[in-house]
């Protein structure tokens, strides 16, 4: 079978967002990653009531992804719905997915993790 489009991993990112848990921004955010081997991992914030302890979604989604046994590396496209935020990015760049799709200002953006994070910081950094 042909894997999903961009579009159609948005509209699976937009289902996930409904999911969210997400009482006390009201921002529904949703994530989906598609792993080399066809499966498509979901994410959606969840927050709490001590704020700086919400997940994004992008985190909830390669967290899932990583406890089920996928590494960095297997990923091919991540498809959010909002822009990923400094912290997010770092994590699509650890995770080595090739390209992020996601809606920003009512376009829909594609970029590399380069494109997203210029001049990062990575694990070679200290090796
Ligand atoms: N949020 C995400 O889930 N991903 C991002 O990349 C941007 C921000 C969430 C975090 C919080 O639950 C809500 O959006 C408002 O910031």
């Amino acid at each position: 079978m042909s894997p999903p489009s961009d579009a159609k991993l948005l509209a699976v990112a937009d289902a996930a967002a409904a999911r969210a848990y997400a009482p006390y921004s009201n921002f529904h955010v949703g994530c989906a990653v598609l792993a080399r081997d066809g499966r498509v991992i979901e994410g959606a914030n969840v927050e709490n009531a001590a704020y700086p302890l919400g997940v994004c979604a992008e985190r909830t989604a390669f967290s899932r992804a990583v406890a089920e046994g996928y590494r960095p590396g297997d990923f091919v496209v991540a498809a959010i719905t909002a822009s990923p935020c400094g912290g997010c990015r770092q994590w699509l760049l650890e995770m080595g997915v090739e390209r992020v799709v996601f809606r920003n200002g009512g376009q829909v953006l594609t970029m590399t993790t380069d494109e997203l994070l210029p001049e990062s910081f990575d694990s070679s950094d200290f090796r």
